[in-house]
């Protein structure tokens, strides 16, 4: 199995930015904005980072405001506010033994860095590894990571499955299986995640009175280190 998916992935592999290194800031990087963000999207995204804040020193030495400005658009604005305090523990303290340490790094992002940075025999499991691995009844090793990610994002897709063109498929028992819908992400028109970004997006482009606002985004906005209130002038955290 194992061989079949790294001789398929060999040629049908994607080329993703971040699979052209191993420097491990630039691969937290790259986890982060894809928890929640297709990568098409992040693509450009990671690239401006990087030119941006080479290194993780570079990052640690920017203003919590730049980095909220800088993330604007990725969504989930508290990602990038925590990948911020992750590289100044890091700038001070160098890299985590246990990198759940880092704020915002959770048990699968800490085993994909772990694996494509330090090349530890971790497999991180993301959704796209654990539905191959189930329809397959085969478990990968670490080695497979990147290549179960493009299989299940291009191939094993989830509700229906591209099987004729899946190097798997004589060996899958899930093989012809359809799937129901997949639950879709909760509507972010009229939800309170809209109005935290509306929110964010006028604070960012400049400071603002609390009046002018919404009060209880601004309060969560506060509670999450996203922006500062004081004399009822709402910014960005310096
Ligand atoms: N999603 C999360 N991590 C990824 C990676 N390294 N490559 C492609 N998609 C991903």
């Amino acid at each position: 199995m194992q061989a079949l998916l790294l001789a398929w992935f060999q040629t049908n592999g994607r080329d993703l930015p971040w699979r052209r290194t191993r420097d491990p800031y630039a691969i937290l990087v790259s986890e982060v904005m894809l928890q929640q963000t297709q990568v098409e999207r992040v693509v450009p995204r990671f690239l401006a980072w990087l030119e941006r804040w080479p290194t993780v020193d570079a990052l640690a030495a920017a203003s919590p405001a730049d980095v909220i400005r800088e993330w604007q658009g990725l969504g989930y604005n508290r990602r990038g506010l925590n990948l911020h305090r992750a590289a100044c523990i890091v700038a001070a303290d160098g890299w985590p033994e246990d990198l759940t340490a880092l704020p915002g790094v959770g048990p699968y992002t800490a085993a994909a860095v772990a694996n494509f940075a330090f090349c530890r025999d971790v497999l991180p499991v993301d959704t796209n590894v654990r539905r191959v691995q189930e329809r397959t009844g085969h478990s990968f090793s670490a080695r497979s990571a990147q290549a179960l990610m493009d299989l299940g994002a291009t191939v094993c897709l989830a509700r229906v499955p591209r099987c004729n063109s899946c190097p798997l498929a004589d060996a899958c028992p899930s093989r012809g299986r359809r799937y129901e819908p997949v639950r879709r992400q909760s509507r972010f028109e009229g939800s309170f995640r809209q109005r935290r970004a509306a929110t964010l997006r006028l604070v960012a482009a400049e400071e603002r009175t609390l009046a002018e606002l919404d009060r209880e985004a601004v309060e969560s906005l506060c509670a999450d280190g996203l922006v500062a209130v004081a004399g009822g002038r709402v910014s960005l955290p310096a």
